[in-house]
Protein backbone atom coordinates (compact mmCIF):
# COMPACT_ATOMS: atom_id res chain seq x y z
CA UNK A 1 0.00 0.00 0.00
CA UNK A 2 1.17 3.71 -0.15
CA UNK A 3 2.20 5.60 2.88
CA UNK A 4 4.11 8.54 3.96
CA UNK A 5 7.14 7.80 5.96
CA UNK A 6 9.64 9.01 8.24
CA UNK A 7 12.66 7.39 9.69
CA UNK A 8 14.20 10.29 10.83
CA UNK A 9 13.32 13.60 12.52
CA UNK A 10 14.21 16.90 10.69
CA UNK A 11 12.29 19.24 8.20
CA UNK A 12 9.35 18.77 6.23
CA UNK A 13 11.03 16.36 3.12
CA UNK A 14 12.28 13.95 5.84
CA UNK A 15 8.42 12.68 4.79
CA UNK A 16 8.45 9.83 2.21
CA UNK A 17 5.50 8.82 -0.15
CA UNK A 18 6.50 5.01 -0.50
CA UNK A 19 4.84 1.66 -1.07
CA UNK A 20 4.81 -0.45 2.59
CA UNK A 21 3.33 -3.74 3.07
CA UNK A 22 -0.58 -3.55 3.51
CA UNK A 23 -1.79 -4.36 7.22
CA UNK A 24 -3.61 -7.20 7.88
CA UNK A 25 -6.05 -7.10 10.98
CA UNK A 26 -6.19 -9.60 14.22
CA UNK A 27 -9.08 -11.07 15.41
CA UNK A 28 -10.13 -8.10 16.70
CA UNK A 29 -9.47 -5.42 14.81
CA UNK A 30 -10.70 -3.89 11.65
CA UNK A 31 -9.02 -2.67 8.57
CA UNK A 32 -10.08 0.69 7.74
CA UNK A 33 -9.86 1.91 3.72
CA UNK A 34 -8.29 5.22 4.77
CA UNK A 35 -10.21 8.31 2.97
CA UNK A 36 -8.82 11.55 4.77
CA UNK A 37 -6.59 12.34 7.39
CA UNK A 38 -5.03 15.38 8.96
CA UNK A 39 -2.20 17.13 9.75
CA UNK A 40 -1.98 19.03 12.96
CA UNK A 41 0.70 20.85 14.37
CA UNK A 42 1.61 17.59 16.72
CA UNK A 43 2.52 15.89 14.31
CA UNK A 44 4.93 18.83 12.75
CA UNK A 45 6.75 18.33 16.17
CA UNK A 46 6.81 14.92 16.29
CA UNK A 47 8.30 14.98 12.98
CA UNK A 48 10.56 17.97 13.38
CA UNK A 49 11.26 17.31 17.50
CA UNK A 50 11.11 20.79 17.12
CA UNK A 51 9.97 21.10 20.95
CA UNK A 52 9.31 24.38 23.10
CA UNK A 53 10.48 24.91 26.05
CA UNK A 54 13.50 22.77 28.30
CA UNK A 55 15.75 20.14 27.64
CA UNK A 56 14.12 17.51 30.01
CA UNK A 57 10.48 18.17 27.68
CA UNK A 58 12.71 17.00 24.53
CA UNK A 59 14.25 14.09 26.60
CA UNK A 60 11.05 13.20 27.18
CA UNK A 61 9.49 13.47 23.71
CA UNK A 62 12.31 11.03 22.55
CA UNK A 63 11.46 8.71 25.17
CA UNK A 64 8.45 8.53 23.70
CA UNK A 65 8.81 9.03 20.12
CA UNK A 66 11.93 6.96 19.75
CA UNK A 67 15.67 7.99 20.86
CA UNK A 68 17.62 7.87 17.93
CA UNK A 69 14.68 7.58 15.14
CA UNK A 70 11.09 7.10 15.16
CA UNK A 71 9.42 3.81 16.47
CA UNK A 72 6.22 4.94 14.93
CA UNK A 73 7.23 5.55 11.23
CA UNK A 74 3.82 6.64 10.02
CA UNK A 75 2.17 9.72 11.40
CA UNK A 76 -1.88 11.04 10.91
CA UNK A 77 -3.74 10.82 14.54
CA UNK A 78 -7.04 10.67 13.17
CA UNK A 79 -8.70 9.33 9.94
CA UNK A 80 -11.90 8.79 8.73
CA UNK A 81 -12.32 6.04 5.79
CA UNK A 82 -14.25 2.61 5.30
CA UNK A 83 -13.69 -0.76 6.61
CA UNK A 84 -12.60 -2.92 4.07
CA UNK A 85 -12.15 -6.31 6.62
CA UNK A 86 -13.05 -7.70 9.94
CA UNK A 87 -11.44 -9.99 12.03
CA UNK A 88 -13.17 -13.06 13.11
CA UNK A 89 -14.07 -12.11 16.26
CA UNK A 90 -14.93 -8.59 15.49
CA UNK A 91 -18.65 -7.41 16.26
CA UNK A 92 -19.60 -3.97 16.48
CA UNK A 93 -18.21 -3.68 12.78
CA UNK A 94 -18.54 -4.96 9.22
CA UNK A 95 -17.36 -4.36 5.46
CA UNK A 96 -18.58 -1.52 4.29
CA UNK A 97 -19.05 0.30 7.81
CA UNK A 98 -17.84 3.84 7.31
CA UNK A 99 -16.01 5.17 10.51
CA UNK A 100 -13.75 7.85 12.01
CA UNK A 101 -11.14 7.45 14.59
CA UNK A 102 -8.51 8.64 16.85
CA UNK A 103 -5.18 6.58 16.39
CA UNK A 104 -3.79 8.11 19.17
CA UNK A 105 -3.35 5.23 21.21
CA UNK A 106 -2.62 2.76 18.47
CA UNK A 107 0.68 4.31 17.04
CA UNK A 108 -0.95 6.81 14.80
CA UNK A 109 -1.07 5.74 10.92
CA UNK A 110 -3.52 7.98 8.78
CA UNK A 111 -1.00 9.17 6.26
CA UNK A 112 -1.88 5.34 4.42
CA UNK A 113 -4.19 3.46 2.53
CA UNK A 114 -4.83 1.12 5.07
CA UNK A 115 -4.62 1.11 9.16
CA UNK A 116 -5.88 -1.61 11.33
CA UNK A 117 -7.55 -0.41 14.13
CA UNK A 118 -8.60 -2.62 17.90
CA UNK A 119 -12.43 -2.65 17.26
CA UNK A 120 -12.96 -1.46 21.49
CA UNK A 121 -10.48 1.52 19.99
CA UNK A 122 -11.43 5.16 19.66
CA UNK A 123 -13.19 4.20 16.59
CA UNK A 124 -17.22 5.19 15.66
CA UNK A 125 -19.66 5.13 12.52
CA UNK A 126 -19.08 8.59 10.91
CA UNK A 127 -20.90 11.17 11.44
CA UNK A 128 -23.75 11.07 8.40
CA UNK A 129 -23.72 14.56 7.65
CA UNK A 130 -19.60 14.79 7.46
CA UNK A 131 -17.84 13.87 3.86
CA UNK A 132 -14.75 11.92 4.92
CA UNK A 133 -12.52 14.97 4.43
CA UNK A 134 -14.46 16.82 7.53
CA UNK A 135 -14.86 13.72 9.57
CA UNK A 136 -11.17 12.96 9.54
CA UNK A 137 -11.14 16.61 11.21
CA UNK A 138 -12.91 15.69 14.27
CA UNK A 139 -11.72 12.95 16.55
CA UNK A 140 -8.25 15.06 17.86
CA UNK A 141 -8.92 18.57 18.29
CA UNK A 142 -12.91 17.71 19.32
CA UNK A 143 -11.93 15.47 21.98
CA UNK A 144 -8.82 17.60 23.53
CA UNK A 145 -11.69 20.50 23.27
CA UNK A 146 -14.10 18.62 24.91
CA UNK A 147 -11.91 17.35 27.57
CA UNK A 148 -10.68 20.58 28.70
CA UNK A 149 -14.29 22.05 28.89
CA UNK A 150 -15.67 19.00 31.07
CA UNK A 151 -13.30 20.08 33.45
CA UNK A 152 -14.49 23.42 33.74
CA UNK A 153 -17.72 22.28 35.17
CA UNK A 154 -19.46 25.18 32.89
CA UNK A 155 -23.10 26.05 34.04
CA UNK A 156 -25.51 27.32 30.86
CA UNK A 157 -25.28 31.02 31.03
CA UNK A 158 -21.65 31.26 32.42
CA UNK A 159 -18.95 33.64 30.51
CA UNK A 160 -16.17 31.58 28.90
CA UNK A 161 -13.36 32.86 27.27
CA UNK A 162 -11.43 31.17 24.83
CA UNK A 163 -7.96 32.06 23.68
CA UNK A 164 -6.69 30.88 20.15
CA UNK A 165 -9.99 30.74 19.17
CA UNK A 166 -9.05 30.18 14.77
CA UNK A 167 -7.02 26.94 15.70
CA UNK A 168 -8.29 23.26 15.79
CA UNK A 169 -9.01 23.36 19.54
CA UNK A 170 -10.47 26.41 19.38
CA UNK A 171 -12.59 26.43 16.45
CA UNK A 172 -14.57 23.05 18.40
CA UNK A 173 -14.06 24.72 21.90
CA UNK A 174 -16.12 27.86 20.90
CA UNK A 175 -18.82 25.89 19.32
CA UNK A 176 -18.80 23.04 22.43
CA UNK A 177 -18.54 25.69 24.62
CA UNK A 178 -21.81 27.60 23.13
CA UNK A 179 -23.98 24.37 22.06
CA UNK A 180 -23.38 21.65 24.53
CA UNK A 181 -22.47 23.72 28.02
CA UNK A 182 -24.56 26.49 26.85
CA UNK A 183 -21.89 29.30 27.53
CA UNK A 184 -21.77 33.14 26.44
CA UNK A 185 -18.72 32.88 24.38
CA UNK A 186 -15.66 35.32 24.02
CA UNK A 187 -13.43 34.13 21.28
CA UNK A 188 -9.71 35.45 21.13
CA UNK A 189 -7.83 35.33 17.90
CA UNK A 190 -5.95 37.44 15.16
CA UNK A 191 -8.22 40.12 13.15
CA UNK A 192 -8.38 37.80 10.34
CA UNK A 193 -10.06 35.34 12.00
CA UNK A 194 -12.18 37.76 13.81
CA UNK A 195 -15.53 36.96 11.49
CA UNK A 196 -14.77 33.27 11.62
CA UNK A 197 -15.04 33.20 15.45
CA UNK A 198 -18.33 35.65 15.49
CA UNK A 199 -19.41 32.86 12.92
CA UNK A 200 -19.27 29.47 15.58
CA UNK A 201 -21.29 31.56 17.95
CA UNK A 202 -18.81 33.83 20.29
CA UNK A 203 -20.91 36.57 21.35
CA UNK A 204 -17.80 38.53 21.76
CA UNK A 205 -14.34 38.79 19.81
CA UNK A 206 -11.34 40.44 20.84
CA UNK A 207 -8.13 40.70 18.17
CA UNK A 208 -5.32 40.26 20.41
CA UNK A 209 -2.90 42.01 18.58
CA UNK A 210 -5.01 45.22 19.60
CA UNK A 211 -6.33 44.47 22.83
CA UNK A 212 -5.13 42.06 25.39
CA UNK A 213 -7.91 40.36 26.88
CA UNK A 214 -6.02 40.31 30.17
CA UNK A 215 -5.57 43.86 30.50
CA UNK A 216 -9.54 44.69 30.23
CA UNK A 217 -10.90 44.20 33.67
CA UNK A 218 -13.24 41.76 32.50
CA UNK A 219 -14.07 38.85 34.46
CA UNK A 220 -15.00 35.39 33.17
CA UNK A 221 -16.02 32.12 34.65
CA UNK A 222 -13.94 30.01 32.95
CA UNK A 223 -10.55 31.06 30.74
CA UNK A 224 -9.59 28.54 28.36
CA UNK A 225 -5.90 28.89 26.47
CA UNK A 226 -6.51 26.66 23.41
CA UNK A 227 -3.86 27.33 21.56
CA UNK A 228 -1.00 26.95 24.38
CA UNK A 229 0.71 30.31 23.98
CA UNK A 230 -0.33 32.80 26.84
CA UNK A 231 3.12 33.84 28.43
CA UNK A 232 3.28 32.97 32.23
CA UNK A 233 2.51 36.50 33.45
CA UNK A 234 -0.49 36.22 31.46
CA UNK A 235 -1.73 33.35 33.02
CA UNK A 236 -1.31 34.51 36.19
CA UNK A 237 -3.23 37.75 35.32
CA UNK A 238 -5.77 35.08 33.49
CA UNK A 239 -6.27 33.10 36.94
CA UNK A 240 -7.07 36.22 38.83
CA UNK A 241 -9.55 37.10 36.08
CA UNK A 242 -11.48 33.72 36.00
CA UNK A 243 -12.54 31.38 38.83
CA UNK A 244 -11.62 28.49 36.86
CA UNK A 245 -8.51 28.64 34.02
CA UNK A 246 -7.79 25.77 31.59
CA UNK A 247 -4.84 25.01 29.56
CA UNK A 248 -4.85 22.65 26.26
CA UNK A 249 -1.54 21.07 27.41
CA UNK A 250 -2.10 20.90 30.79
CA UNK A 251 -6.12 20.00 30.90
CA UNK A 252 -6.35 17.34 27.81
CA UNK A 253 -4.75 14.29 29.29
CA UNK A 254 -7.58 11.39 29.77
CA UNK A 255 -9.51 12.88 26.48
CA UNK A 256 -9.26 10.27 23.91
CA UNK A 257 -11.27 7.96 24.81
CA UNK A 258 -14.43 6.15 23.00
CA UNK A 259 -17.33 7.96 25.35
CA UNK A 260 -15.79 11.42 23.80
CA UNK A 261 -15.64 10.42 20.33
CA UNK A 262 -19.42 9.44 20.34
CA UNK A 263 -20.45 12.63 22.36
CA UNK A 264 -19.13 14.69 19.27
CA UNK A 265 -20.45 12.01 16.31
CA UNK A 266 -24.09 13.14 18.47
CA UNK A 267 -23.38 16.74 19.00
CA UNK A 268 -22.24 16.69 15.20
CA UNK A 269 -25.41 14.94 13.70
CA UNK A 270 -27.08 17.43 15.84
CA UNK A 271 -25.37 20.51 13.75
CA UNK A 272 -24.06 21.78 17.15
CA UNK A 273 -20.35 21.14 15.83
CA UNK A 274 -18.61 21.18 12.55
CA UNK A 275 -15.34 21.21 11.97
CA UNK A 276 -13.87 24.27 10.34
CA UNK A 277 -11.46 22.80 7.36
CA UNK A 278 -8.92 25.48 5.74
CA UNK A 279 -7.21 23.77 3.60
CA UNK A 280 -6.99 19.83 2.00
CA UNK A 281 -4.11 18.27 0.38
CA UNK A 282 -3.76 15.19 -1.48
CA UNK A 283 -1.38 13.06 0.49
CA UNK A 284 1.16 13.26 -2.75
CA UNK A 285 1.60 16.79 -1.09
CA UNK A 286 2.02 16.22 2.45
CA UNK A 287 5.00 17.90 2.87
CA UNK A 288 3.41 21.07 1.50
CA UNK A 289 0.82 20.75 4.04
CA UNK A 290 3.24 20.01 6.88
CA UNK A 291 4.93 23.30 6.42
CA UNK A 292 1.55 25.49 5.96
CA UNK A 293 0.63 23.85 8.96
CA UNK A 294 3.89 24.71 11.30
CA UNK A 295 4.00 28.28 10.25
CA UNK A 296 1.49 28.06 12.79
CA UNK A 297 -1.43 29.96 11.31
CA UNK A 298 -4.42 27.51 10.00
CA UNK A 299 -7.87 28.70 10.56
CA UNK A 300 -9.16 25.23 11.85
CA UNK A 301 -8.08 22.14 10.36
CA UNK A 302 -6.01 20.88 7.70
CA UNK A 303 -6.88 17.86 5.94
CA UNK A 304 -5.26 14.91 3.27
CA UNK A 305 -7.12 13.17 1.02
CA UNK A 306 -5.90 9.57 0.18
CA UNK A 307 -6.64 8.49 -3.39
CA UNK A 308 -9.14 5.88 -3.75
CA UNK A 309 -9.52 4.18 -7.11
CA UNK A 310 -8.96 7.64 -8.77
CA UNK A 311 -11.37 9.43 -6.26
CA UNK A 312 -10.47 11.89 -3.57
CA UNK A 313 -12.78 12.73 -0.94
N1 LIG B 1 -5.20 19.53 17.52
C1 LIG B 1 -5.13 18.56 18.44
O1 LIG B 1 -5.71 17.50 18.25
C2 LIG B 1 -4.38 18.76 19.75
C3 LIG B 1 -4.45 17.75 20.72
C4 LIG B 1 -3.76 17.93 21.93
C5 LIG B 1 -2.99 19.08 22.12
N2 LIG B 1 -2.93 20.01 21.14
C6 LIG B 1 -2.08 21.20 21.37
O2 LIG B 1 -2.93 22.32 21.46
C7 LIG B 1 -2.30 23.47 20.92
C8 LIG B 1 -3.21 24.05 19.87
O3 LIG B 1 -3.40 23.08 18.85
P1 LIG B 1 -4.22 23.43 17.54
O4 LIG B 1 -4.20 22.19 16.73
O5 LIG B 1 -5.52 24.04 17.89
O6 LIG B 1 -3.24 24.51 16.91
P2 LIG B 1 -3.36 25.21 15.50
O7 LIG B 1 -4.65 24.89 14.86
O8 LIG B 1 -2.12 24.93 14.73
O9 LIG B 1 -3.31 26.77 15.96
C9 LIG B 1 -3.19 27.71 14.99
C10 LIG B 1 -4.16 28.86 15.26
O10 LIG B 1 -3.75 29.57 16.44
C11 LIG B 1 -3.77 30.96 16.17
N3 LIG B 1 -2.71 31.60 16.95
C12 LIG B 1 -1.37 31.56 16.68
N4 LIG B 1 -0.70 32.27 17.61
C13 LIG B 1 -1.63 32.75 18.47
C14 LIG B 1 -1.53 33.56 19.64
N5 LIG B 1 -0.36 34.00 20.11
N6 LIG B 1 -2.66 33.88 20.28
C15 LIG B 1 -3.87 33.44 19.83
N7 LIG B 1 -4.01 32.68 18.72
C16 LIG B 1 -2.89 32.34 18.06
C17 LIG B 1 -3.51 31.06 14.68
O11 LIG B 1 -4.07 32.21 14.08
P3 LIG B 1 -3.25 33.61 14.03
O12 LIG B 1 -1.80 33.26 13.83
O13 LIG B 1 -3.84 34.35 12.87
O14 LIG B 1 -3.54 34.21 15.33
C18 LIG B 1 -4.19 29.82 14.12
O15 LIG B 1 -5.54 30.04 13.74
C19 LIG B 1 -0.95 22.99 20.36
O16 LIG B 1 0.06 23.26 21.30
C20 LIG B 1 -1.14 21.50 20.21
O17 LIG B 1 0.09 20.80 20.32
C21 LIG B 1 -3.62 19.89 19.98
Amino acid sequence: MKAVVYREYGPSHVLKLEEVEKPTPSAREVLVRVHATTVTIGDTIMRSLNIPGPFWQRFLARLYLGFRRPKRTILGMELAGAIEAVGDKVTRFKPGDLVFASTFGVDFGGYAEYKCLPENGVLAHKPANLSFAEAAAVPGAGQTALQCLKKGRIQPGQKVLIYGASGSVGTNAVQLAKNHFGAEVTGVCSAANLELVKSLGAVKVIDYSREHFTQSGETYDVIFDAVGKLSPAQVKRAREQASIYLNVHADSAGGDKLENLLLLKELVEAGKVRPVIDRVYPLEQIIEAHRYVEQGHKKGNVVITVENGGKTY
